[in-house]
Formats: C-alpha cells, sequence, structure tokens
C-alpha cells in the first residue's frame, strides 16, 4: 500500500516535471505581457519587439515571440541574426507603420536579416499606411517611390517560412526577398488599391530555392516581381489582380548582373492584370542572361497582354527605345495558358535582334479576345517558337509593329 502510494506519487512528480518543462519551452515571448508592448497606435512597438528579440536570439532553445491581436504602431524594425536557435514570429496582431513617409530614415520599414530556421506566421498584419503616398502620381518618372520604404524585407535568410500572413498597402514594395536560400512564402496576402505606384507584391532577388505557393496578391504593380540572380524560384496556386502579373525583369538595367535560372510558374490565374506572365528586359543597356523559365497551366481572366516577352522594356522613355537589348533568353516553355485578353496583343514575343530568343515553346495556347479591335493576335519579332497543340490565336501570325507601345 504504502510502497504503491510512493510509486504513484514518484511517477506524477516525474510526469509533471516533464509536463511543465514542455510548458516552459511551448510559452510564446509576448511582447504585451511580457515586454510591456501596449496595443495602441500611439505606442511604439518597436523597443518591446526588439527586446523579445534579443532574447529569443539569444536563446540556445527555439523560441517563438508572440505579437497577440491588437492594433500597434511600429515605426521600424530591424530583427537581425545569427540567432543560436531556431526562432519563430508569430504575428496575431495588425502592425501598422507611421503614415508619413518622412518618419523613415532608410527606405524598410520591417526586416528580417541574416536569420537561419525562422518561420513568420500568425494570421495577423504589415499595414505600411501607405494610401497617403498613392497621391504621389507619376513617382517612378522621377524615382522617389524608390526611397519610400518597402514593409517587410527579408535577407539573406536561410531555410524560412512566412505562413498566413497579410502584407498591406505598403508604401513600395511589400515583400523583398534577398540573398535569401530556401525561403516558402504560403498562404500570404498581399493587399493594395490598383492605382498604387510601385507596391510590387514579392520581389525576389539573388535567391535561390524560393517558394510561392496558395498567395493570394492585388497590388498596384507586379504582383511577384523576380530580379537578377534569382535561382529555383517555384510560383504555385498564385492568383494576381488587380496588379501588372507576373514579371522576371525587368533585367539588364545595371551593370553585373547575375544569371536568371529555374523559374517554374504553374497554377496560376490572374484576373484584370496589365499583364499576364511576361519576361522583361531594357532596350539596349547592359547584358545579361536568363533561361529555363517555364509557365504552365496558367488562367488569364480580362487580361491585357497575356503572354509577353518584351525585351524593348524602356517606360518613361529612360533608355534607347531603337537598341537591342543585351540580355540573352533561352529556353522558355508557355503551356497551357488559357482564357480571356482585355485587348487583342494576347501573345506577344519581342525579343533582341542581336540575342534572338533560344529554344522558346508555345504549347497549348487558348486565349480569346473579344471586342471591336480584334481577333486576336500572336506577334513574334526574332523568335521561333516551337508550336504545339491547340494555338488560338495561331502562333507568331502578325508582325510586331514597327513602333510597339511601350509597356509599364
Ligand atoms: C527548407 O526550409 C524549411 C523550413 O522553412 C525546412 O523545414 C526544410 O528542411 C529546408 N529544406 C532544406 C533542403 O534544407
Ligand atoms: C477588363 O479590363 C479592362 C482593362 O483593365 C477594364 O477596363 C475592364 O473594366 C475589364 N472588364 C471587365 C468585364 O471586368
Ligand atoms: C537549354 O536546354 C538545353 C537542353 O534542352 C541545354 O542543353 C542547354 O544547356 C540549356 N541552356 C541554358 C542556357 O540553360
Amino acid at each position: 500500500m504504502a510502497i504503491n502510494f510512493i510509486v504513484v506519487c514518484t511517477v506524477s512528480i516525474i510526469l509533471n516535471l516533464f509536463l511543465a518543462a514542455m510548458q516552459a519551452q511551448a510559452v510564446a515571448l509576448d511582447v504585451v505581457a511580457k515586454f510591456g508592448a501596449t496595443a495602441d497606435l500611439n505606442t511604439d512597438l518597436s523597443k518591446p519587439l526588439l527586446d523579445a528579440w534579443k532574447e529569443a536570439c539569444g536563446s540556445t532553445t527555439p523560441t517563438t515571440i508572440l505579437i497577440p491581436e491588437g492594433t500597434y504602431l511600429l515605426s521600424q524594425a530591424t530583427l537581425e541574426g545569427p540567432c543560436k536557435a531556431p526562432i519563430e514570429l508569430q504575428l496575431e496582431g495588425n502592425v501598422k507603420a507611421p503614415a508619413d513617409p518622412k518618419a523613415f530614415k532608410e527606405p524598410k520599414w520591417v526586416s528580417f536579416l541574416h536569420i537561419e530556421n525562422f518561420k513568420l506566421f500568425g494570421g495577423g498584419a504589415f499595414d505600411g499606411q501607405g494610401t497617403t503616398s498613392y497621391k504621389r502620381e507619376g513617382c517612378e518618372k522621377h524615382d522617389f517611390c524608390s526611397n519610400l520604404p518597402i514593409n517587410v524585407r527579408f535577407d539573406f535568410l536561410t531555410n524560412a517560412m512566412v505562413q498566413g500572413i497579410t502584407l498591406r498597402d505598403s508604401k513600395q514594395f511589400h515583400a523583398n526577398v534577398l540573398g535569401c536560400k530556401n525561403i516558402t512564402f504560403e498562404h500570404v496576402t498581399v493587399s493594395a488599391p490598383k492605382d498604387s505606384p510601385n507596391t510590387d507584391g514579392i520581389h525576389i532577388g539573388r535567391s535561390d530555392g524560393v517558394k510561392i505557393i496558395d498567395t493570394d496578391i492585388k497590388t498596384g504593380d507586379d504582383c511577384i516581381s523576380i530580379g537578377d540572380g534569382a535561382k529555383n524560384l517555384d510560383i504555385t496556386g498564385v492568383t494576381c489582380g488587380p496588379g501588372h502579373g507576373i514579371s522576371i525583369g525587368s533585367l539588364g538595367k545595371f551593370a553585373n548582373e547575375e544569371p536568371v535560372e529555374g523559374i517554374k510558374v504553374s497554377k496560376c490565374t490572374l484576373t484584370d492584370t496589365s499583364n499576364g506572365v511576361r519576361i522583361k528586359t531594357w532596350a539596349g543597356e547592359f547584358p545579361g542572361t536568363a533561361s529555363d523559365m517555364h509557365f504552365e497551366d496558367i488562367t488569364m481572366k480580362n487580361v491585357s497582354c497575356p503572354v509577353l516577352i518584351d525585351q524593348k522594356y524602356c517606360p518613361w522613355n529612360k533608355c534607347k527605345m531603337d537598341a537591342e537589348s543585351n540580355v540573352k533568353l533561352s529556353n522558355i516553355s508557355f503551356k497551357n495558358i488559357h482564357g480571356t485578353a482585355a485587348l487583342p496583343e494576347v501573345v506577344k514575343l519581342v525579343c533582341s535582334g542581336i540575342f534572338p530568343c533560344e529554344n522558346v515553346e508555345l504549347a497549348d495556347i487558348d486565349i480569346t479576345f473579344s471586342g471591336p479591335d480584334g481577333p486576336a493576335k500572336s506577334e513574334c519579332k526574332n523568335v521561333k517558337p516551337k508550336v504545339t497543340g491547340k494555338q488560338n490565336p495561331v502562333a507568331c501570325s502578325t508582325p510586331v509593329p514597327a513602333n510597339p507601345t511601350p509597356t509599364v
């Protein structure tokens, strides 16, 4: 009896200690409960968040920081590694940036930098409060759009996951991915008005192994833009629109750009966008290469230019329109692309006169246009695509006009 009692007691003590240890590890560092953050629009979340980050990043056990539900003001935050163990930020709250662009000393708001094994999740939002800066019409022409803060930067992260959060009304790009290896965006929402300038959804440059999965992007510029040095990028299940579509480029604007290689875009739907899937390189300008780019199972709904290679990219007349692009494009396929267009030029492949596009395939294209300027056209220049399956309109049936209208 006594022995039994002691055994039961000992077992239950051990069990309790074990559970307590498990809980201690599972409890998140709550910025409100533990670091004095206040959910209102006057108190800056910056110090509590950085204090929590410091503790979490220094911990030798995996740690989660929690921003609980509520609305917060955050002036700016750079959350930097390397950290001693995997780290997570559970964003349940709605975190807002200062509305006034003058409040920023640098063109960034929240940035995650040099972290390995990082996860950002939780259903909350980073709201750039960019609607005030949307009144800057034509800011691209004067280059001051790019001085506005990017909502969230992901710089030099390895093995990272961004899941189930919203990026809203950025003053510039919503997410910028640079120097990352193996980072996944899943069930992310980007939301900004269709007339907001330079507000790309997710921009990726110089990164290897980026995945964008089941993500919804509504914005005023490219939903996804892919810069130089992007490798092994997989985009699938993305809905885009309004916006300017999913774009590789623009490339060739700067010297020493790194090659783009291995881009797969599949099972995406574009609605009311100005472009669908496109590759753009500047007319004239610098050399570069982009290869192994594949677009497959894409639905277009009222897209102005659904399939586009534009090697005469020259917005705002910032280059010589009559010069040929020095970027070499090869190994490209457009397969099973179907739906409706808002303008008659539904396929437009305008390649460089000095580096014609090589190894391009058009397979099963079925895009209709109905309107007074019809019928639908497929225009090609400096490219002889391999054509298979259904082609509506007939592939490359129309020459490219001498002075094509510049796209943005
Ligand atoms: C990629 O990162 C995820 C974490 O987001 C990790 O679970 C996975 O193991 C990593 N893959 C490789 C090949 O390292
Ligand atoms: C189709 O797109 C054009 C141009 O973006 C837009 O003006 C028009 O309202 C759209 N049509 C429909 C039916 O949504
Ligand atoms: C293009 O694909 C072919 C095989 O189809 C391959 O031999 C070639 O190296 C590829 N070119 C580039 C630049 O990736």
